[in-house]
């Protein structure tokens, strides 16, 4: 009998001897995902996929505490900063925040809140709600209201400098003229691209037989992080403004009130922010934001909590990598990669064939979907989809195919490379892909990212899960995100 791959294993199924090599798996391709998505800007799997990584080597870890790696993901943000850039040490670490899926998660977070400060429990606790915007963070650091160094994130201890390309963005001020700024402070916050003027870049890029983004968050990481300040100064970069690192001051004793002092100095602030004073509010504002999430023009990907008062943040300190005053509510995800199992034809009543992608089950946007209608088969043909392949479904209902190494497990050798096997020929399909405008930017995203895309019009009806059924009458195909399904 040959061992079981330990990557195939429950949690709760491992023997230690396992586990350890499963943690080692995990520490190696969680890096190097890091490295393609921090360093490259170039992802090769979705965030859900990425997300489930991190949270089943945080399942290993809490099931084996003496197995903790030293490299272990759970202890470190980010990726080094890359050498074409100058580093820059953080004087106050840029870390994360800790993830909530759901209702529950958040009611947890907030009784947390109370029980760590001991507060009655009737005694209600100010939280901050704001969207999580979908960018890269940087940390700008003024002194005498002139901003003087602009940081990335890197590992959260030292960032790459790009104050030059930073001082080439409209939302941030080179110096700041409210004189209640103190002489030393850094403002962090979230750099970031809207989908119209994304989608902008892109078709320009693709024109000039340039880089073609894969999505917003990259096209603003990829356009700032240039060794010529005069191409970021003609990228359509933006700034919102939500945290600090070192400052000689505060400027009031809440994070409401550091918002408002952020304003007045000129710097942009989500204006979609809310005060809350319990986790039913937190959830209201989750939902309402969720529901017209399409309609932003921007990318987010959940709502982040802040405990409000600044006393209490801290007393209540950090844990590893992120504050226990905060965590972030993600929104379901929208794509998520499996493998295609087959394409079959369906004969309707009218007798109209249409072509549906037999797919591995897997949950995408909180629905397991196992079938998707694919509405254009010479597309399916063109871009040489085969069984096996591994795809991206994305929420919104399309399948779009992207070679990965599993796609040719199926061991038949493939034709000479073409601009549809991004793999093969990762800048040449880069340059193929092609924006496909009908659906927002997501859609283009998944397909630059593919190299390809395919463009079904829905989902089919046979999902397996026990939510509502998502189906091209409900309107999925046409607007970006569902109904929401979920409580929180
Ligand atoms: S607060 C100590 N607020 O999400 C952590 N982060 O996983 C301070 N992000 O690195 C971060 N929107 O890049 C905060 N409204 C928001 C945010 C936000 C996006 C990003 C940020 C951070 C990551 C945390």
């Amino acid at each position: 009998m040959t061992a079981k791959d330990p990557a195939s294993i429950a949690v709760d199924a491992l023997s230690e001897d396992e586990a350890r090599v499963e943690l080692e798996r995990l520490a190696r391709e969680i890096a190097h995902h890091d490295d393609l998505y921090y360093r490259e800007d170039a992802p090769e799997v979705s965030d859900a996929d990425y997300d489930a990584l991190r949270q089943r080597n945080e399942a290993i870890e809490q099931r084996f505490p003496a197995l903790v790696r030293d490299d272990s993901p759970s202890l470190r943000v980010g990726a080094a900063p890359s050498e074409q850039f100058a580093s820059v040490r953080h004087a106050v670490p840029m870390l994360s925040l800790s993830n909530a899926f759901s209702g529950e998660d958040v009611q947890e977070f907030v009784q947390r809140i109370s029980r760590f400060l001991r507060l009655d429990e009737d005694e209600p606790v100010e939280l901050t709600a704001e969207p999580k915007i979908d960018g890269l963070s940087i940390s700008l650091r003024y002194e005498n209201r002139r901003l003087v160094t602009a940081a990335t994130r890197g590992d959260g201890f030292a960032g790459e400098n790009v104050t030059a390309n930073v001082m080439t963005i409209g939302d941030i001020p080179r110096r700041v003229s409210a004189d209640d700024m103190p002489s030393v402070f850094e403002v962090r916050g979230e750099i970031y691209m809207t989908h119209d003027e994304f989608a902008a870049l892109n078709a320009q890029q693709e024109a000039a037989g340039g880089k073609v983004f894969a999505n917003p968050r990259n096209a603003a990481a990829g356009s700032l992080r240039q060794l010529d300040p005069e191409v970021t100064a003609r990228r359509p970069l933006r700034f919102f403004a939500y945290a600090w690192g070192e400052a000689e001051s505060l400027p009031g004793d809440t994070q409401w009130a550091v918002y408002e002092a952020f304003r007045r100095w000129g710097f942009p602030v989500n204006p979609l922010m809310e005060l809350c004073s319990s986790a039913e509010e937190l959830l209201a504002v989750y939902r309402r934001i969720e529901e017209t999430r399409s309609q932003l023009g921007y990318d987010i990907d959940g709502i982040v909590y802040k405990v409000n008062r600044l006393d209490f943040q801290e007393r209540m300190g950090f844990v590893s990598r992120s504050p226990r005053w905060a965590i972030a509510h993600k929104f379901p995800a929208e794509q998520a990669t499996t493998v295609l199992n087959d394409i079959e034809i369906q004969v309707g009543r009218t007798g109209a064939l249409t072509p549906v992608a037999k797919l591995e089950p897997v949950t995408v946007g909180g629905v397991v979907v196992s079938n998707a209608t694919l509405h254009n088969e010479d597309e399916i043909a063109r871009k040489d989809v085969r069984i096996g392949d591994t795809v991206v479904v994305q929420r919104a209902g399309d399948v779009i195919p992207r070679s990965s190494p599993s796609s040719r497990r199926s061991g038949r050798t493939g034709r000479s490379p073409s601009c549809s096997r991004p793999s093969a020929r990762p800048a040449a399909a880069m340059r193929c892909a092609r924006p496909i405008r009908a659906r927002g930017a997501s859609m283009w995203c998944a397909a630059a990212r593919a190299g390809s895309s395919v463009r079904p019009s829905g989902w089919s009806g046979s999902s397996t899960s026990s939510h509502a059924t998502p189906s091209t009458s409900r309107g999925w195909a046409t607007s970006r995100f569902p109904p929401s399904t979920r409580t929180g």
